[in-house]
């Protein structure tokens, strides 16, 4: 495959510092030079230059409205074109927010090539606030009910753009909803494949379930991977650990049926904010993950006896 690596260095979607430095993170930690060993074309395109959003007026329930606005209207763009070219684009985050462009650039694209849209959303969180229902502010929440169309609450992007039908977005890892929240992924029909339900049916028969219904009809799908998809004791390096996460191997076997699927056209690796990390330890196993996706795979790589 031809994959474009996209830095996209926002944090301002977070409540936080630190996120932005999350591209430099990912691309110290090799996630370029692991991808070329597996046979992968790569271009690194290094980070997006924010595209001029003062037009977006503040608003007091969308914090940081313009910077996000800016890296959405950039990444809208440079994930596009990326994917016009035929290429695989990574986004390297940077914030949740950045996801209200580079799936909104995927949406346009499956729009192009007359595909449905997927998007496998693996997050502790639901990110379907808007600026009325959020107790925070913080657009990191907001993502998913942006992509969908169901928070035109400022002209972002052109409300006439193609969107992502919410009972075409799935969720798994989901431990932490807000209460108006979670009436809107109801109402809208968004997948939700909560901690309990990854407990009970197992991860393996999830993805299934989710592949399949890609495959029926010819889907494209774009992966969002929020570090706080995983437990916290495994990967600590983001600012809003919930407990109760993602296993190592629930991680690594998801990202292994994706690849055995053949059907992923588009990648986030966002939240990772290095600040709070534990010696790159989060930031090593999101480029494990990402290698287990493009193919790595375990007996590829018989372990030496000492
Ligand atoms: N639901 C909370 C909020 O809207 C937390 C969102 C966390 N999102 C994330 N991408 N880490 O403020
Ligand atoms: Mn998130
Ligand atoms: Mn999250
Ligand atoms: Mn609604």
């Amino acid at each position: 495959k031809t994959i474009t690596l996209i830095g996209a260095p926002i944090e301002e979607g977070s409540g936080r510092r630190g996120a932005a430095m999350g591209p430099t993170a990912l691309r110290i930690a090799g996630i370029d030079t692991v991808l070329a060993e597996l046979g992968h074309t790569v271009h690194d395109e290094g980070d997006v230059r924010p595209l001029p959003a003062r037009d977006l007026a503040h608003h007091p329930q969308a914090n940081n409205l313009q910077m996000v606005g800016a890296f959405a209207r950039a990444l809208n763009d440079a994930v596009h074109d990326a994917a016009r070219k035929g290429h695989v684009p990574i986004i390297l985050g940077g914030d949740h927010a950045l996801s209200m462009g580079s799936v909104s650039g995927m949406a346009r694209h499956a729009d192009d090539v007359g595909r449905p849209l997927f998007v496998l959303w693996l997050d502790a969180h639901a990110d379907f606030n808007s600026p009325t229902t959020s107790p925070s502010g913080n657009m990191h929440g907001m993502p998913v009910a942006f992509f969908c169309g169901e928070a035109e609450f400022a002209p972002i992007l052109a409300s006439d753009r193609p969107l992502v039908d919410p009972k075409r977005v799935y969720q798994i890892g989901i431990r932490s909803v807000d209460a108006r929240e979670r009436e809107e992924i109801a109402e809208h029909g968004v997948n939700v494949y909560d901690m309990r339900t990854v407990d009970e049916m197992g991860m393996a028969h999830i993805m299934r379930q989710i592949l399949d219904e890609v495959r029926a009809v010819n889907g494209l799908l774009h992966v969002s991977l929020d570090v706080d998809f995983m437990d916290p004791e495994i990967a600590p390096g983001v600012g809003t650990t919930v407990p109760g996460g993602a296993t190592f191997r629930e991680a690594h076997l998801i990202m292994e049926m994706l690849c055995d699927s053949d059907l992923v056209s588009s990648l986030d690796v966002v939240e990772l904010n290095p600040f709070l990390d534990d010696r790159g330890k989060s930031a090593r196993i999101l480029v494990e993950l990402t290698a287990s996706l493009f193919g790595r795979r375990i007996l590829d790589r018989p372990t030496r006896s000492a």
